[in-house]
């Protein structure tokens, strides 16, 4: 029932006079002079300010964005599509935010009403942030082809923002929808840079969720905190040298990032976009009453008379850990420091 609207509208032109490199069959082709250009010019010039060092977008200006923000609950991972999507939206993009979870109509405005009015609206660019309600991969695909045929078309800025990654793109392909869906995410991934569509998409983790091409054309990403350290396996290629580890991943706050741009790596604690902060309250950023990081951790303990130390009987520990509302892993975590720190004295 989704096949009456499939994606052959720019394929008129039978003979390909492109000479541009490229794979052959590719859609290159097409009327506007404007397709040859790949170099974006609304990038230059443009920026993005999610916390840190501003990102200067002319670093994308060959590439496009693909951007991917993972983390657990509540990280705040939609919160960087939306600040990104109002940032851009302000610059001459149009943004799209897929909502699965349906929370965006109450900041943004009603959804389309069908993927035709999507059409409608992105061909007249009459608006700057455009919701659809898409539950999951059935409900996606149509939309999502209409987003490849309009920017295949128009070659306008657009910024699409597909949260909750992992219901419309998987690893493997799991069912007709999801395959298609994924197909879709694939080609805004693989062909978006020529036809100025910039995509952010939010997983859940690293593994296991979203297709791997994703990852592996990403440029822009944002890591939240980690609680699982079997995670750390997957992730610390990506910190190579950085000097970041894993226990400087998991005390990162709701809001706060790691942030892998072009120019690389800068921990950035996220503004709240304009539409959230009108109804959203900003998550507590719980203070840290306990060191951080390993280093941390050792000069504190190395602080501690022996004596002292040895006051820390099981009992005390326990209590100790319940008055600071302290997890088992972390009285298990320092339970094991402690009892490093005394075999060494
Ligand atoms: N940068 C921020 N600063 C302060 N509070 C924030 C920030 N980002 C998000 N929050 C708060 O945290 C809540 C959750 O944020 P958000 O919905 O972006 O998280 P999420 O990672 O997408 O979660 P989920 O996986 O459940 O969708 C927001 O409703 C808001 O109250
Ligand atoms: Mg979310």
């Amino acid at each position: 029932m989704d096949t009456t609207s499939t994606s052959t509208s720019t394929s008129t032109s039978t003979s390909s006079t492109s000479t541009s490199p490229g794979h052959s069959g590719d859609l290159d082709e097409g009327a506007a002079p404007s397709h040859a250009v790949i170099r974006r010019s609304e990038m230059i010039g443009a920026t993005l300010n999610v916390g840190g060092q501003p990102i200067d977008l002319s670093e994308y200006a060959t590439t496009g964005i693909v951007g991917v923000g993972v983390g657990p609950r509540g990280c705040g991972k939609t919160n960087v599509g939306q600040l990104i999507g109002e940032q851009l939206a302000d610059q001459g993009w149009q943004t799209i935010l897929f909502d699965p979870e349906n929370e965006q109509e109450q900041m943004y405005g009603e959804a389309v009403s069908g993927p035709e009015e999507l059409r409608h609206l992105l061909m007249a660019r009459s608006r700057k942030i455009v919701v659809v309600r898409a539950a999951n991969a059935a409900e996606f695909v149509p939309y999502g082809r209409v987003v490849l045929e309009v920017s295949d078309l128009i070659r306008k800025p657009l910024f699409v923002v597909i949260d909750e990654g992992q219901l419309f793109s998987a690893t493997r392909k799991r069912s007709e929808n999801i395959g298609e869906a994924a197909d879709i995410i694939n080609e805004f991934v693989g062909r978006g840079r020529k036809r100025a569509l910039d995509l952010y998409v939010t997983a859940l983790r690293f593994t296991g969720s979203v297709h791997r091409l994703i990852f592996a054309n990403k440029n822009l990403t944002f890591i939240g905190c980690q609680e699982d350290a079997a995670a750390w396996s997957t992730l610390a290629p990506q910190f190579k040298s950085s000097g970041i580890d894993f226990s400087d991943l998991s005390a990162l706050a709701p809001g706060e990032f790691f942030c892998i741009s072009r120019r690389g790596i800068d921990k950035v604690k996220t503004p709240m976009a304009e539409a959230l902060r009108r109804v959203a309250p900003a998550a507590k950023a719980v203070k840290r009453a306990l060191p951080a990081t390993f280093s941390q951790w050792d000069r504190a303990m190395r602080g501690i008379p022996t004596e002292r130390l040895q006051g820390l009987t099981d009992p005390v520990m326990t209590l100790l850990g319940k008055v600071a509302g302290l997890s088992q892993q972390q009285m298990l975590a320092g339970q094991a420091a402690l009892q490093d720190e005394l075999e060494a004295r």
